[in-house]
Order: structure tokens, then sequence, then C-alpha cells
């Protein structure tokens, strides 16, 4: 059973209440019409939206499950924002989105990205409502699997000079990831979209016996008891391993250095676009206070996540 707050009322109701808005925090973008379309269509990541209106009960019940879903997920290739339904600017985009009630939790998804095949310059993205569970775990689980995976798997180790060397990327340097997990992780898949067409991503999971043949491969004298990330650089055939805490912060500027730049992420202007908009300088309306908890929280995606 899902519990919402009937649409009729949000006319009815007396706005001025701005105690349920996310205005400025740290995590969650607030949607206008000014900057919708770029925010949630402008990217190749998944975006989860909360149309909200601040009166309702059910609403206040979310806002910090829902500005805590923000800060979990504030590494990964997941945008969370809110379009505040009673603001009179945003009740046609509220009504377009076909929302009844209040509050409404819609993911919208990219398609997958494919450099033979680039979508239409104008295309949207997927859009579904979200019917499961309001609390932290459940969206955030949700959010994670919406995120589109670029990661290619090598087998065995004797595949890494076949993945380095393919004939399509030739002039692409390489990112592996030696893990012990199965599948590669949130943070991993968001780097890879990140440095989408800039670089190409697999990540390998390395067994007991295979320390040995994976250093052969590579040249080096690596310890892979712990997840480690190596760039190969296509013009001189060498491996650099990224050595230290796997952050998405370290591995996004090891990738920088290496001579690589991402279109999306804190790095990129695309990043510093988003922040600006958190920030509600990027928006064409002016008329929000400023709060002071608007500055970004750093928070750490350590290595046993990879
Ligand atoms: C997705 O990434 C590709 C490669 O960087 C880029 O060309 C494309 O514009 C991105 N898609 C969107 C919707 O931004
Ligand atoms: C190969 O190139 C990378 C950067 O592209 C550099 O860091 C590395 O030192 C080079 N290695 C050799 C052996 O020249």
């Amino acid at each position: 059973m899902i519990f919402l707050c009937p649409f009729v009322l949000a006319s009815l109701a007396i706005s001025a209440v701005q105690a349920g808005s996310y205005a400025h925090d740290a995590n969650v973008i607030e949607l206008t019409p000014a900057n919708f379309d770029k925010v949630v269509h402008g990217t190749n990541y998944s975006t989860i939206i909360e149309f909200y209106a601040p009166w309702c009960g059910h609403c206040k019940q979310l806002f910090p499950k829902y500005k805590k879903v923000g800060k979990v997920v504030s590494d990964l290739a997941v945008q969370v924002a809110a379009v505040d339904c009673d603001e009179q600017q945003n009740k046609q985009l509220c009504s377009q989105q076909r929302i009844e009630g209040f509050p409404t939790l819609m993911v919208f998804r990219p398609s997958k990205y494919s450099h033979d095949s680039p979508p239409p310059k104008k295309s949207l993205h997927a859009g579904e409502v979200y019917r499961g569970a309001r609390e932290v775990k459940p969206i955030v689980d949700f959010l994670t699997s919406r995120i589109k995976n670029y990661v290619k798997k090598i087998g065995r180790p004797e595949h890494i000079g076949k993945f380095v060397a393919q004939e399509k990327t030739k002039h692409k340097n390489k990112v592996i990831l030696f893990t012990s997990k199965s599948n590669p992780s949130p943070l991993i898949k968001t780097v890879a979209i990140d440095f989408l067409e800039t670089l190409e991503f697999a990540f390998l999971k390395v067994k007991a016996d295979e320390t040995a043949r994976i250093n052969a491969v590579l040249n080096s004298d690596l310890d892979f008891a712990k997840s480690v990330l190596v760039v190969y650089d296509v013009v001189n055939g060498t491996y650099t391993p990224l050595t230290g805490e796997l952050t998405k912060e370290s591995i996004e500027k090891f990738l920088l250095d290496s001579g690589a730049k991402p279109l999306e992420g804190p790095l990129s202007k695309r990043g510093r676009y988003i922040g600006d908009v958190k920030e509600g300088k990027a928006s064409k309306k002016a008329s929000k206070p400023k709060s002071k908890a608007g500055k970004n929280t750093k928070s750490r995606a350590v290595n046993d996540e990879l």
C-alpha cells in the first residue's frame, strides 16, 4: 500500500510553507522548467525525481529519508532530484508527468550509449514510477540497479592482452580493475560512465592462483589481496597501477592525471554545472533565500566497495 496526498489539494493549499523544500541541499537537485531537461535528459546518469508538495504529510515523512538517499548515492552515476509541484512555475511540469498524488517517485533512465549508433541528440530518458517501499535502502538498491554498465568482464589473465589490443578502441587507453567481486560495483560503473568514450573499462575477478599470471602480463609485482586499478597506455604499452586507497576521488584524479578527460562527474564541466544548480546559481529563478547548508559534503566510498 502506497500512501499519497491527492494532487487536487495542491491548488487549494497556501503555498508559503518552506519547511519541506530541498533548495540548496548538497545532494538533492531542485528542478524547475528552466533546468529540468538539461539535468534529467542531458546525461548518462539515471535520475530519481520526487514530485512533492511541501504541505503533504507523506512528503514530510519522506523528506529526511530522501535527503539520506541523496547522500548515500552522491558518489554514483545517479542524480537525486525533486520538483515542488506547489510552485506555480512547476505546475505544468507536474501535470506533464501525470502526477496524481504526492509524493510520486519517478526514475528516468538513459539508453545505453553506443558509439556506433549514438541516440538522436534530443532523445529523452525513459521514465518509470518507483513503487517500492519509501525507505532509504530499497530506494538506493533500486537506483544502483539502474546504473548502466560499461565495464566489460575479462575472464582470465590470458585475455587481458586481447582486451587492451582490441581493434575497435585501439586509440583509447584502457582501465582494468582487479577485484574479488564477480560483478562490477556501482562505483566502478560510475567511473566508467564519467569517462565514457574516453577510456575503455574492464574488470577481472582475481582467483587465488592467478597473481603470478597477472603480474606476468602487466610486467609488475602487485599484490591482489585488495582491489587494484591499472591504466594501460596504448602509446607506450605499459600498465600503471593506482596504489593506495581506491575512492572515487582518487581514481578520477588518477585517470585525469593519465591524460583522460571526464565528461561527467565532479571533475567535469557538467559536474560544475550540477553543483551550481544545487546551490541555486544556475537556476533562472533567483528568489529563494541562500542557506548555509549548501556546501558539498564529501563522502567516501572505500576500497572494499570495488
Ligand atoms: C552519453 O555519453 C556520450 C559519450 O560521452 C555522449 O556523447 C552523450 O552525449 C551522452 N549522452 C547524454 C544524453 O548526455
Ligand atoms: C607511458 O605513458 C604514461 C602516460 O601516458 C607514463 O605515465 C608512463 O611513465 C610511460 N611509461 C614509459 C615506460 O614510458
